[in-house]
This record gives C-alpha cells, sequence and structure tokens, in this order.
C-alpha cells in the first residue's frame, strides 16, 4: 500500500508540550509538539481504556494518558503500566522554513478524507 503526505497545520499551532488532533476516517489522530519542538504523531486513543492521549502531558518523547496515568512513548507508541499495549503511530515531518506539518497516510485513508471535505 502507498502512502503520501498531508499538510495539517504549522508548529506553532501546537502548544509546546500539548497536542492537537486530525479527525480522519480511521479515527482521530493526536499531533504531539514537545517542549524542543519535535512533533510526533499517534491515534488518539489509550490502548488501556481508550483514553484521549491528546490531552494528557507531554514530555520528553512521551505523553501521560489523562485516565490512569499510563505513559505512551510517542516515538514506538508503546505502554508502560497500567497495562500493556501499544497505540499506532503515524510517521510526520516537519519542512524547517515554513514549519509546516505533513503527516504521512495511506492513500485509501486519504482519499476518503478528500472524498468526506
Ligand atoms: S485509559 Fe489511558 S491509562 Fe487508562
Amino acid at each position: 500500500m502507498t502512502s503520501s503526505w498531508h499538510r495539517i497545520g504549522l508548529v506553532t499551532d501546537i502548544p509546546r508540550r500539548g497536542a492537537r488532533c486530525v479527525v480522519t476516517p480511521i479515527g482521530r489522530i493526536a499531533i504531539f509538539r514537545t517542549a524542543e519542538d519535535r512533533i510526533f504523531a499517534t491515534e488518539d486513543r489509550c490502548p488501556h481504556k481508550g483514553g484521549p492521549l491528546s490531552q494528557g502531558i507531554v514530555h520528553d518523547a512521551s505523553v501521560t494518558c489523562p485516565l490512569h496515568n499510563a505513559v505512551i512513548s510517542l516515538t514506538s507508541g508503546e505502554m508502560r503500566g497500567p497495562d500493556e499495549g501499544r497505540v499506532r503511530v503515524f510517521s510526520v515531518r516537519v519542512d524547517p522554513l515554513t514549519e509546516v506539518i505533513e503527516l504521512s497516510l495511506a492513500d485509501d485513508v486519504a482519499a476518503m478524507c478528500e472524498a468526506a471535505e
């Protein structure tokens, strides 16, 4: 399956140590900005009981779920306590000149997004 890059906004649209969401046909995707301006994307659903990770606290390259404090790695998607699990991680890239964030989506998902607009 092929994928392509989709512009989703600017780095400055996301508060440092915070997140914004993109709604797609495969669910909400959380876009995180760390204190060091690194950008990550994961599904916005904690593997423990579905907590909204976009409302969690971002620290280093991790987010703490707002419901039961599981820590999720933003690089691998792996969860550390209170349960085991993993969230899906998406590729993102940032243009260093314009600070535009682009998200990689499978072409079939991107086509569904465009059809919904
Ligand atoms: S729902 Fe995230 S830790 Fe429970």
